[in-house]
């Protein structure tokens, strides 16, 4: 058990036995690939990678049937790639309706983009003190829609607030599967309205 399962949040580390072939990943991979050898800055890394994930989007079927049905507990991190240079890796993730991450932020830049419902995303800062977050903004991503950011300032939590099993697929600028997630943080604080 993690620290953080410990403490009662789940963590956003990886089930399954590392990367599995995931057909029709392949263009997407080459994409990202030429794109993250530019080295850029992150936000802007970011950026290009959105515009690549959006060429190429894959459906929902990226994933098994079994991974799809997602798991009643907590939702679910399936890697499906990971660069031998640790340069970037892909994620699928599945969440059942109602489920959510802890409020945290990243250790890098993230691109995601939704194959499957809705996922609700609320941004916080943190206040100079550090002793409570304020409400910065809130993002509902449809199927389809692609977005892309990069720390500072990444602190938010996601939910599934569809009624059905939502999918996403999300690009981190490192290999999780090295570190065993993408979180740099979790923040238990208290929530302040903006
Ligand atoms: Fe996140």
């Amino acid at each position: 058990m993690t620290a953080n399962e410990a403490a009662g949040r789940p963590d956003l580390t990886l089930v399954g036995q590392g990367p599995t072939p995931a057909p029709g990943l392949d263009d997407l991979v080459t994409a990202v690939r030429a794109v993250v050898s530019k080295h850029a800055d992150w936000r802007k890394t970011s950026q290009l990678v959105a515009d690549e994930l959006r060429t190429h989007l894959p459906s929902p079927e990226i994933l098994t049937a079994e991974q799809r049905v997602g798991d009643p507990d907590t939702h679910q991190s399936h890697l499906l790639h990971a660069e031998p240079d640790g340069a970037f890796s892909v994620v699928g993730l599945v969440w059942r309706p109602g489920q959510m991450t802890p409020i945290h932020d990243h250790v890098t830049w993230c691109v995601f983009g939704v194959l499957q419902g809705i996922e609700y995303e609320e941004v916080f800062t943190l206040d100079e003190g550090s002793d409570y977050l304020i409400e910065a903004g809130d993002n509902s991503n449809s199927t389809g829609e692609v977005s892309g950011f990069a720390p500072p300032g990444d602190i938010h939590r996601v939910r599934n607030v569809g009624d059905g099993t939502a999918i996403s697929l999300h690009i981190y600028g490192t290999d999780v599967s090295r570190i065993g997630s993408s979180v740099r943080r979790y923040y238990d604080l208290p929530i302040r309205a903006s």
